[in-house]
């Protein structure tokens, strides 16, 4: 089934100059950019996005990445585009994702790993809706 799914590209993918590269392989997989933009997140806004994870031993780092340079948001679009998308991007880990994928080649570490992407369609529908009102999406 048709989905769509948020995708981030990481401070440390915009840092290293891999948009181009990064999209090129969504495209190739068949994941359709239907909106995107480049932010430089806020702490507030970091926070409110990954609100399920405070607390967590990693949080604080974790916002300190992400508001430490531009990211690129996008809403992707295609047949089963969470999980695709999930499997473009390798594990969270890059130490355990297989070759081939994006965090196998562009993470620097389980923090800096490159990209993310909803982990479900509930998250989904949340994390779109955090980024882009319905007139920014532009549906194949
Ligand atoms: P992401 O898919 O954006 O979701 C939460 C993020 O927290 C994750 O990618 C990593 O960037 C970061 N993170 C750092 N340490 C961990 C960890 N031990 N487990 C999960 N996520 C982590």
């Amino acid at each position: 089934t048709k989905q769509q799914t948020l995708s981030i590209l990481k401070p440390n993918a915009v840092r290293k100059s891999l948009i181009g590269m990064i999209n090129l392989r969504l495209e190739q997989a068949r994941l359709n950019i239907v909106a995107m933009k480049m932010l430089h997140l806020t702490r507030e806004q970091a926070a409110g996005f990954y609100a399920e994870h405070e607390g967590k031993p990693f949080f604080e780092n974790l916002l300190k990445f992400m508001t430490s340079g531009p990211v690129v948001v996008q809403v992707l679009e295609g047949e089963d585009a969470i999980t695709r998308y999930r499997e473009v991007m390798g594990a969270t880990d890059p130490s355990k994702a297989l070759a081939g994928t994006i965090r196998y080649d562009f993470a620097d570490s389980v923090t800096e790993n490159a990209a993310h992407g909803s982990d479900s369609p509930e998250s989904a529908a949340r994390e779109i809706a955090y980024f882009f009102t319905p007139n920014e999406i532009f549906p194949k």
